[in-house]
């Protein structure tokens, strides 16, 4: 019996469900309202007898496993982790390479983390870090609690701790700790710098983000923060600081915090604020919000964020308003730049701002009409272009009629020119659906030598940062791949990327595996090259990897293309065919045109 099966035979599929959603007893079935879609009543149902799940409102199903690993967005791996435990099965992992270097990896951050707290602790200048954070308001408990550390200021302290723990130097660049100088010697990442922990849902440490010692904030260029380097247990966009610790108090609270920094994060948590997380200082991404909808449609924002402008352009709200997350923005009084100041000074304070927040709507209403005269057109016109841009963008036909009638209403313009007035802009579905198979024409060895290398690098580079595969689509489509086997895999992770929003290597692996895909004999090999050849690429350098690669890709299949005209001119041109070749020569031209203005993407 697999572990996962094992797990699956020694969990009650009910009892795991209502640890996540409210179940009732129907008969012999149990059902409940789907957390996956939006529902009023439920079409949620369990089958205690076959184990299963199904919903007949979104169509989603399956049995325990994926449900734990939908809910929680873990892999199946880290799905069977979480449950083990549960279950009482010890998990064999021997079986599976990749399971065990996952493991692996994760086991030398955890290393590291243990490391960096015994250096806070013993480090002369760790102590000196450590008083900082004390005077900063941490307690001892909260240091203990988010495993803060500290690495020294020497090159390779980390580096050489972990070789004594028996951890190969592959294993500590793949888990992000140690960088490459230009003459090729590794460093430690995080040197001279304060570290926490970033953990996954689950709470395993997956990265760190390391703050520079403040008493050379002045003197050291680059960044106050850094973070750990993408890797193939981070993905920085797919993470929010503080989730693991959150998760349980924004399921009962009904709401999350989300603040900008780290220290404003754990200050809230150890002021009782256990709801809050840290988009760790960017906006926040599409998987981030969902990852978040797993556990609530509230958010409460805290963001440094003065003027309405900024709202407007902030992606993580525009994308938070398209998911039709109900938003509200925390104000804190002028005098804090911060949550973690704020809470510093006068945690009260920092409640009142809480209970005070307010829906984003009509906080950037209020924002936009402060100093306007809606008696005067110039004003009036203005306030109701901002608003009908704001509008636009609600995902809920509620809200958007409310909005409409409130904006009608204070400004007095008629609903419904209000309404005639928003440019329905038409979605393209944004999907690059692969419609024809090409046959893989005959062309020179050499030709399909440099071609495969080409499309191998930019697959394995896709695999190790899946974000980049709409980028990479929008560039170049399946059929310009010549060999079929990777066209098929360039096609799979479309396919897959677009349906689930991320890409994780194992999930993806049983994907192919299960839809029984030839591709799969290529995926390990694919993974491995990226192992290999760009385990310390960080994302600016993957980027401008793969942009090069696609170029030369897209030019390889304009050549083909064009050749194979010239071969159907010349075969016109020999026979009595009556093939159009003024049609083929535009054709041609137009090809030759795109090759020509093919410079960079
Ligand atoms: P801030 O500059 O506001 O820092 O950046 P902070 O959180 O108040 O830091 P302290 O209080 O001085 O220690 C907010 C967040 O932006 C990200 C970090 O996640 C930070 O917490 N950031 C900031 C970076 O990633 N890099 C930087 O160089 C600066
Ligand atoms: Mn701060």
């Amino acid at each position: 019996m697999s572990s996962a099966e094992e797990i699956k035979s020694k969990l009650d599929i009910v009892d795991v469900l209502r640890e996540y959603i409210q179940v009732k007893a129907v008969g012999a079935n149990f059902q409940a309202l789907c957390p996956f879609h939006r529902e009023k009543s439920p079409s949620f149902v369990i089958s205690p007898d076959k184990q299963i799940w199904h919903c007949f409102g979104c169509g989603k199903g399956g049995d325990v496993l994926s449900f734990v690993q939908e809910m929680e967005g873990l892999s199946f791996p880290d799905t069977l982790r979480l449950l083990a435990p549960k279950a009482g099965v010890i998990l064999k992992y021997e079986s599976s390479q990749e399971y065990s270097k996952r493991g692996r990896i994760l086991d030398c951050l955890q290393a590291a983390a243990k490391q960096g707290q015994y250096w806070l602790e013993n480090d002369a200048t760790g102590k000196k870090m450590k008083a900082y954070l004390l005077k900063r308001g941490l307690t001892e408990e909260t240091l203990k609690e988010w495993q803060v550390g500290y690495n020294p200021d020497t090159w390779t302290a980390m580096i050489e701790y972990l070789r004594t723990q028996k951890f190969k130097d592959e294993e500590i660049f793949a888990a992000g700790l140690a960088g490459r100088s230009d003459r090729g010697s590794a460093y430690d990442r995080f040197r001279d710098r304060i570290t926490f922990p970033i953990k996954d849902v689950s709470g395993n440490i997956i990265a760190f983000t390391a703050r520079i010692n403040p008493d050379k904030e002045q003197t050291i260029p680059g960044g106050k923060y850094i973070n750990s380097p993408q890797t193939d247990v981070y993905d920085k966009s797919r993470v929010l600081f503080a989730l693991d610790k959150a998760k349980k108090a924004i399921k009962e609270r009904g709401f999350a915090i989300v603040v900008e920094g780290q220290m404003d994060a754990i200050a809230c948590h150890q002021h009782g604020f256990s709801n809050a997380v840290a988009s760790s200082g960017t906006a926040l991404t599409a998987e981030q919000l969902l990852l978040l909808k797993r556990f609530t449609n509230n958010l409460a924002l805290s963001f440094d964020m003065d003027n309405a402008g900024q709202l407007a352009a902030d992606r993580g709200i525009r994308e938070a308003m398209a998911l039709d997350i109900n938003l509200k923005i925390i104000t804190l009084s002028e005098e804090y730049k911060d949550p973690d100041q704020c809470l510093q000074a006068n945690p009260e304070d920092f409640k009142q701002a809480v209970i005070n927040s307010r829906p984003v709507m009509e906080y950037y209403f209020d924002k936009i009409t402060t100093g306007k005269d809606l008696s005067k057109l110039v004003d009036k016109k203005e306030v109701v272009r901002l608003m009908l841009n704001m509008i636009v963008k609600l995902a809920n036909k509620i809200d958007q009629e409310f909005w409409f009638k409130r904006l009608a209403e204070s400004t007095g313009v008629s609903e419904q020119i209000l309404r005639e007035s928003v440019v329905v802009s038409k979605s393209t579905s944004g999907q690059t659906v692969p419609k024809t198979e090409i046959k893989a024409p005959v062309v020179a060895e050499a030709t399909v030598n440099r071609d495969e290398r080409l499309a191998d690098i930019l697959l394995a580079i896709l695999l190790k940062a899946p974000t980049y595969i709409p980028y990479a689509t929008s560039h170049l489509e399946p059929e310009d791949i010549l060999l079929e086997n990777l066209s098929q895999f360039y096609k799979n992770l479309i396919i897959y990327y677009n349906k689930f929003d991320v890409l994780e290597y194992d999930s993806f692996r049983l994907y192919l595996q299960e839809q029984d895909d030839k591709s799969i004999d290529i995926v390990d090999r694919l993974a491995l090259l990226a192992e290999r050849d760009y385990y310390d690429y960080d994302d600016n350098a993957l980027k401008s990897e793969l942009s090069k690669v696609l170029l030369e890709l897209k030019r390889f299949s304009l050549k083909r293309r064009i050749k194979k005209l010239q071969d159907q001119i010349g075969i016109a041109e020999a026979g009595s065919d009556k093939i159009d070749i003024n049609d083929l020569m535009t054709e041609i031209k137009n090809l030759t045109e795109q090759l020509n203005s093919l410079h960079s993407l």
